[in-house]
């Protein structure tokens, strides 16, 4: 039995979204915007130039191509000296967890992340030679919610979109596993991700016990 369990990166594996948050949210307050925890939610998952597009739609402002450009390179620049304080203490709990039974269970992993920054992410927390593939940022052209970047990774990983499991916290993910035809699992709050077919507060909820039901269904 094989399926294909495809992870977000970004508050799925680590805490990273929080650092995403700070920046973003510093960035609009700069230019006059408000933004909020809510606003967010609706950037998790989504690539770094479609969520400066939609903070400028949100604020009614439009800025010129040096300026749209100065400002994702001061965002990301802000969100990298989050990260690059970060240590394995980051990788979220009962990760390490899963990932060892479902390589114990020989089961294919990839990332599918929206990230330019995943691998040198993976590579400080130490995670980067547990994935079968990396599909991120660099790979893809299409945002989240387009199922792109898993559709990907499921080739990859040479497994039917159908036997592809994917872990998102963000709504933009869960939209992209469905419409991918893959079995959506959500990680954090269920009313905000009410479109997925499971959903979980953190790993620390996921039993082994779950994970085969999964692998055998
Ligand atoms: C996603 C995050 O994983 O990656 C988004 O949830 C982020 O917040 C997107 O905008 C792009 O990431 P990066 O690191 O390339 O700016
Ligand atoms: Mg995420």
């Amino acid at each position: 039995y094989k399926k294909g369990f495809i992870f977000d990166l970004d508050g799925v594996i680590v805490d990273t979204a929080k650092y995403h948050y700070f920046a973003w949210k510093k960035l609009a307050e700069s230019i006059g915007i408000s933004f909020t925890e809510k606003d967010n939610e609706h950037l998790k998952g989504v690539s770094r130039i479609r969520s400066l597009e939609k903070i400028l739609d949100w604020g009614n402002v439009a800025l010129s191509n040096a300026k749209f450009q100065e400002l994702i390179n001061a965002k990301n620049d802000d969100y990298l000296s989050f990260v690059n304080k970060m240590t394995r203490d980051e990788i979220l709990p009962d990760v390490p967890r899963v990932l060892s039974f479902l390589k114990e269970q020989q089961q294919p992993m990839a990332l599918g992340s929206a990230s330019k920054n995943a691998r040198s992410i993976l590579t400080k927390v130490d995670l980067i030679n547990q994935f079968d593939a990396i599909i991120d940022g660099t790979n893809v052209s299409k945002a989240k919610p387009n199922p792109e970047v898993f559709l990907k990774a499921a080739d990859e990983l040479k497994m039917k979109p159908t036997s592809c499991i994917v872990f998102e916290d963000a709504l933009a993910g869960i939209e992209a596993a469905n419409t991918a035809g893959m079995i959506s699992i959500g990680i954090g709050d269920k009313s905000v991700l009410s479109d997925a077919q499971y959903v979980f507060k953190d790993f620390t909820e996921i039993s082994n016990e779950f994970l085969h039901q999964l692998i055998i269904a």
